[in-house]
């Protein structure tokens, strides 16, 4: 196996249980995209949900499709997901690589991959945007997420670190917090990729723009929080949070 997905698969494979409560966890990078699929998401949907993780994702669009089909590099968290999907009948679960999906062309109505699988493939990305765009149907969706080149460089900025900002703006690479190196992504590379592969774009949003940590805020203020984040995630400005957010539609 590669030295990278191995890498990846080891580190998920140590954090089975912090994923599966950061899933539940009140945090807008998993937040703000629910938002958006809900948006999108229909009755008839076939859903494919690629890097799905644990399956808190899954079980939401569950509850608002025909059938989601989970698909994660990780064999130990698509464990945690089948126990978590236990009484979800409408999700179907398979080990696979967004480098190389295995399902057939034009089968999904939504292709869903949040939570930067396609940021940790690094240089295999132009192969992994033409998977995801692959299996989708003509005139289905995409929703991309992914990390952000200026939101690491104002976070490394605002803790003092320079030497840290620069090399991220040279080599557009960085070490998540959990641990495996990611791409990090500009607004423009996200739409090149997707309109190369005959996509239109129809929305691009980002998060934790408001705010950079979220974990403290109160009840009542965190359901204002979100509305303006939903509000105002697309505008230019707001643009530069740690995760960008593509919304297209395959012509
Ligand atoms: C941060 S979790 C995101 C889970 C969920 N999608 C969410 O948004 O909360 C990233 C997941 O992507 C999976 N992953 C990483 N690289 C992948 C790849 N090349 N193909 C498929 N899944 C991958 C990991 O195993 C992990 O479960």
């Amino acid at each position: 196996m590669e030295p990278l997905k191995e890498n990846i698969i080891k580190e998920y494979s140590a954090r089975v249980e912090i994923e599966n409560e950061s899933e539940r966890d009140r945090d807008l990078r998993v937040h703000i995209p629910r938002k958006w699929i809900q948006k999108y998401i229909q009755p008839r949907d076939e859903v494919l949900d690629a890097g799905g993780g644990t399956g808190l994702n899954a079980m939401m669009m569950a509850t608002l499709c025909r059938q989601v089909f989970l698909m994660d590099l990780t064999p130990a968290i698509l464990a945690k997901a089948k126990e978590n999907i236990a009484h979800t009948a409408n999700i179907s679960l398979s080990l696979g690589d967004v480098q190389n999906i295995p399902f057939s062309s034009e089968t999904f109505h939504l292709t869903v991959c949040l939570g930067d699988a396609i940021s940790y493939v690094l240089d295999r990305r132009k192969q992994a945007f033409d998977e995801l765009v692959r299996v989708t149907r003509q005139n289905g969706i995409l929703i991309i997420g992914c990390n952000s080149k200026y939101g690491f460089i104002r976070r490394k900025l605002a803790e003092n670190d320079v030497t840290g900002a620069l090399e991220i703006y040279r080599t557009s690479q960085a070490r998540c917090v959990m641990g495996p190196k990611t791409h990090l992504y500009t607004v423009a590379e996200g739409h090149r990729y997707l309109q190369e592969r005959g996509c239109r774009i129809l929305s691009t949003s980002s998060t934790l723009t408001f705010v950079d940590s979220d974990k403290d805020i109160p009840d009542n203020e965190w359901e204002e929080l979100i509305s303006h984040e939903l509000a105002h995630s697309r505008e230019a400005e707001w643009l530069g949070g740690e995760h960008l957010i593509f919304i297209a539609r395959k012509m």
